[in-house]
């Protein structure tokens, strides 16, 4: 059974630039294994931002990582479809090359944590963040999804981009739309 988040106490923030992760499982190597060894150099190389997830031990429940993105016209299957999605979401006289957005690089709960919710509530600290926090443009969250997080992240709103992935076997470019963060916002 699903237990409520509030019985859960945790703190996020941002892994130090010499700080190691010593133990992490989230069932899946290339994720384990960026927190565990791989995310200090993505800091120091200015490349993503890591942030942990630890319990009031210490313990760390969860992480992602976030680095600048943009939507492009290369990310379509061509222009067809570029302009399909231009024309959804803005006016005539805001059809740009690129759109700006963050990417969430790497995202991941330890198998310990799966049954908090805590994967959903993570992605609304992100929005919130975004929305609270960058001082800069920023239309898009964008994310490489492993084909089996799909569902995961569709529930929490995030849709396809693009057909010109469908045949990929590992991954999907899905992105959501702060627009729709901040109509929620405005309307609460
Ligand atoms: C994907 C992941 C981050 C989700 O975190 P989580 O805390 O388990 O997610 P939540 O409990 O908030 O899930 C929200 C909903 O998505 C569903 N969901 C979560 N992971 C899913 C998956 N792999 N496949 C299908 N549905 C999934 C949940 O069942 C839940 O549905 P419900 O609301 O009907 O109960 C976590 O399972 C994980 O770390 N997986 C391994 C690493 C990974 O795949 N990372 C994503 C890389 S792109």
């Amino acid at each position: 059974m699903k237990k409520l988040l509030t019985d859960l106490d945790f703190e996020v923030r941002i892994l130090g630039e010499d700080e190691t992760v010593k133990s992490f499982d989230c069932g899946d190597d290339d994720l384990n294994d960026f927190i565990l060894h791989t995310a200090p150099l993505y800091k120091s190389e200015m490349l993503a931002e890591t942030f942990i997830v630890e319990d009031n031990q210490g313990k760390v429940l969860a992480y992602f990582s976030l680095a600048t993105d943009k939507i492009t016209l290369s990310e379509f299957e061509g222009k067809t479809e570029f302009n399909r999605f231009r024309r959804k979401h803005f006016p005539n006289e805001k059809r740009l090359k690129a759109y700006p957005a963050v990417k969430i690089c790497r995202f991941a709960v330890d198998l310990s944590a799966r049954q908090y919710h805590l994967g959903s509530t993570l992605l609304q600290y992100i929005k919130w963040k975004i929305w609270t926090e960058v001082e800069l443009g920023c239309r898009y969250i964008t994310v490489d999804a492993y084909l089996v997080a799909i569902p995961f992240y569709e529930k929490n709103d995030f849709k396809i981009l693009t057909a010109s992935d469908a045949e990929d076997r590992h991954t999907r470019l899905l992105f959501f739309d702060m627009k729709q963060f901040k109509r929620a916002i405005k309307n609460e």
